[in-house]
Order: structure tokens, then sequence, then C-alpha cells
């Protein structure tokens, strides 16, 4: 049955405006658009098998078996890949991220994206970019931006059929990269699945939605442009709508930690003495430090003498999903 499987790579990726809330929450179709960068040497791995002879999907991740709701996450995706390839064969997924697990980087990302590609692949389905990004959206929303190369958007859209994400510029277009600031490794208390939900409990949650629109048409320039410092306002505007979002949810969501803060409000005074940088913060206290490529070295070193930061991983712009043999 070797004609039955296929190995995707896919890259994680960090947004510069964030995705928090969903319109159609099974579907993971959100309530704003949102713009990322794909992250190089940050990925994940995937091995899809369909196998006449198992009698259900099987899920192994960095060598252990899961099952469980991890289990049932990927079944979701491999029964949409069922019903549109008229496939009843049940498969093997054997994944693995080159990343740390349990650093706070999203995993769910470019997990469900290489495991759309490999498990399309697989049965012989070759599915455009659009196609490949609704099906990983499906599973997890910001899977879908780890579809398309290098600087991606995700349109919103209203629906299962025009909400996906296309590349806006390619990995070389900016040499930036993302000094990823770990300041805890412990599993976060509340997942995003669960505050996508709670983002509508905030009153905050409606204003951060209604003035997305802005802050898309300046990221998206401050991309096209390469302009750092347009960059840098409206990635730190949005990171902080986002946590006032999760800190105003009943129950409220804090994620951040004392070192959070601490390389936080550093970055902002580097950035006063000259440094091109900024941060960004998804649903944990990891800070992702952005830079031009330029400063990444200075950056890491100042990074490291912060009390608090464990260690510090560093991300360039990243390529599209793609399939390996
Ligand atoms: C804070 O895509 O991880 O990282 O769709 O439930 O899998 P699910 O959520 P997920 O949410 C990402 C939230 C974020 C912001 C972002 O990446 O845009």
């Amino acid at each position: 049955m070797s004609d039955w499987t296929a190995t995707a790579i896919a890259c994680s990726n960090i947004a510069f405006v964030k995705y928090w809330g969903d319109q159609i929450e099974r579907l993971h179709v959100p309530a704003n658009s949102s713009i990322s960068m794909n992250l190089e040497g940050l990925h994940t791995r995937t091995q899809v098998t369909f196998d006449p002879q198992l009698d259900e999907d099987q899920l192994v991740l960095n060598g252990q078996i899961l099952t469980g709701t991890d289990l049932q996450r990927v079944s979701g995706l491999l029964d949409r890949v069922r019903r549109i390839s008229s496939t009843k064969c049940f498969a093997s997924v054997v994944t693995s991220n080159n990343f740390p697990t349990g650093t706070g980087i999203a995993s769910s990302a470019s997990a469900f994206a290489a495991l759309s590609l490999a498990a399309t692949a697989a049965v012989g389905l070759k599915l455009n970019e659009r196609d490949l990004s609704r099906l990983a959206r499906a599973s997890s929303g910001s899977a879908c931006r780890s579809i398309p190369t290098g600087f991606v958007e995700w349109k919103a859209g209203h629906d299962d059929i025009d909400s996906y994400a296309v590349s806006i510029a390619p990995p070389h277009h900016w040499d930036l990269a993302d000094c990823v600031a770990i300041v805890s490794q412990e599993q976060k208390m509340v997942g995003s699945t669960e505050g996508h939900i709670l983002a509508q409990t905030s009153p905050l949650q409606a204003a951060r939605i209604a003035d997305s629109t802005l802050r898309l048409d300046l990221c998206r320039r401050a991309i096209l442009e390469r302009d750092f410092s347009g960059l840098a306002n409206v990635t730190e505007l949005d990171c902080h709508l986002m946590h006032a979002v999760m800190m105003t949810s009943t129950p409220p969501l804090v994620y951040w930690l004392p070192a959070t803060l601490a390389v936080s409000s550093a970055v902002q005074a580097w950035r006063k003495g000259g440094l091109p940088v900024c941060y960004t913060i998804d649903a944990g206290p990891n800070v992702h430090v952005i830079c031009l490529g330029e400063a990444a070295r200075e950056v890491v070193k100042r990074l490291k003498k912060i009390p608090g930061v464990e260690k510090v991983l560093v991300a360039r712009p990243g390529g599209p999903a793609k399939l390996v043999s």
C-alpha cells in the first residue's frame, strides 16, 4: 500500500495582526482577518498512510502514541479528506515537531497545515492552495496561514468557502527575524480553542474587531514597503488589543508572567535607543521579538541577559507547506 502514503512539512507562523474569536466556531471562520509570517526552521513533519488493515486512525507525535482529544482532532481532518476522496480507510499519522514541544510556539498551525497536505496527497488529491488552506483552517484557524508562502493574509470571509489565506509577499521579500524568548515551558492552562469562545464575553472585543480593517491596512502596507517602524507600531498595538480582550473576558485570561513584561519593556526601550525591534505575544507567556535580520545577533545577546529568559529560538521568514519524499 505504499502508494497511499505521503509526507509533508509545514512551518509554524507568527501573527502581526491576530486571530482571536470566531464568526463560526465549528469551522474556525474568524471574527477578523489576520496577517502573519511563516517561521522557517520551526516546522512539523507529518507522514500519513491510509491502510485498509487499520480499524481506527492512529497518531504518533514525537514518538509517543496519542489518543483522546488530540486523536479526535486529527481524525476530524482525516474524515473531511475521506469525504472528499470517497476513501473509507483509516490512516496512521506519524508526526514530529523540530522545535521543543511545550515552548508555547503554536504547534497546531504547522501540525494541521502539514497534515492537510500529507493526507490529501496520500489519497491522490491535488488540492489548490486555497482549498488546502480552507481544509487546514477547519481544524485549526491559524494553520490556514501556514499553507501559502512567506508573509500571509488570512481573509476572514463569512463561511467555509471564502475564509482562507493567501501570500502577500515571498519569504525573501524582507529579511526579518523572530527571536522567540522562552520564559516558560509549561503547558498553558487555557488553550486558544477555548480562548476564541471566551473572546465574545469581553466588552472590548467588538471594538477590537471594528478597528481591525485599519490595522490590517497598516500592517499590509508596512510589509509591502518594508517599513519596520510601521510594522512595530501596528504589531504591538494589535498584541495589546488581543491581550486586553483576553484579560477582560469572563473568566479572565492572563497569559503574562513577570518575565513577559520584563522582555516587552526592554524591547520598547531598545527600539527607543534605535534598534529595529518590536514584540508580540500569543496565547502564552513567551515573547516573539521581531527584528530586522541584521539586528538578530544583537537582539539574541540582549535577550539572553534578561532574568527569566530560559532560551531564545530564532526563525526567519519561511516558505509554504510542501511535500517531501
Ligand atoms: C493567539 O489557530 O491556535 O496564536 O483555531 O482553536 O486551533 P484554533 O486556534 P489557533 O489560534 C491562534 C491564536 C493566536 C493568534 C494568531 O495566531 O493569530
